[in-house]
């Protein structure tokens, strides 16, 4: 399928995006200092690998993901955002897109990467829908091509931020942080016990990831 047949971010404003609706907003700016951090945690680094995660469902990963995204793309930086939650996709939800082809067809070697990417009006924002949920997600996602895929996107963006199921729900976060640079995990104060967010902490660094920051998620 080729690129130009993918719907477009419609103009209007987005509920979830918050970043792109009201970039003078205090969350917006928490955003960019996120982005500051991380140019202190990886210096002159060309590019950096981000998972995006949380203890338990609902708490907010892929609101945060699309929201760093958009806040990193509006300080002129290609990013990627990747939906690799392959068992409950919504990445395609909030940028009003299809998901009809997506991460899990480029990995089975269906589409080209080229083919498979959605170019946001979001400055230089390129957005990676899930696709199809696979029979078996985490074999897909421990792959040869899924380290293959991330030798590319690594060296076409500068920063690639990765949308994930809970990391105590499913295998497939811990074979993706093991891949990533960093982490960044999302606790939500109404619905996060602390049990499971240092067990969420310690079950990440057994998988030999770098936690590069909490952020703390609440209903405004
Ligand atoms: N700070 C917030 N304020 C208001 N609503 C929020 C906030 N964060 C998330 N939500 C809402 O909570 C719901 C869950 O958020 P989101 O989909 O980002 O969580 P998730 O952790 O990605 O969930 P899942 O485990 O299903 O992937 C969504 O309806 C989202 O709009
Ligand atoms: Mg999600």
């Amino acid at each position: 399928m080729a690129l130009n047949k993918r719907k477009r971010i419609p103009s209007r404003k987005q509920r979830n995006l918050i970043t792109h609706s009201n970039p003078e907003s205090i969350i917006s700016e928490q955003f960019r200092t996120i982005r500051t951090n991380l140019h202190f945690i990886y210096g002159d680094k060309n590019s950096s690998t981000l998972l995006i995660t949380s203890p338990g469902k609902w708490e907010g990963k892929s609101t945060t993901a699309a929201n760093m995204a958009v806040s990193m793309a509006q300080q002129k930086e290609k990013i990627l955002l990747v939906d690799a939650n392959l068992r409950n996709p919504s990445i395609h939800n909030i940028f009003k897109t299809s998901n009809m082809i997506g991460l899990t067809d480029v990995l089975e070697g269906n589409v080209s990467f080229e083919e498979a990417i959605y170019p946001s009006r979001i400055g230089k924002l390129d957005i990676l829908t899930s696709g199809d949920t696979p029979y078996n997600p985490a074999e897909l996602l421990a792959s040869d091509a899924m380290e293959q895929f991330f030798q590319k996107v690594g060296s076409l963006y500068d920063i690639v931020l990765i949308d994930s199921a809970s990391v105590l729900e499913v295998s497939d976060t811990k074979i993706i942080a093991n891949l990533c640079d960093g982490v960044v995990l999302v606790v939500r104060q109404d619905k996060t016990n602390i049990e499971n967010a240092f067990e969420s902490k310690k079950v990440l660094e057994y998988a030999k990831a770098q936690i590069v920051g909490v952020i703390l998620n609440e209903k405004s």
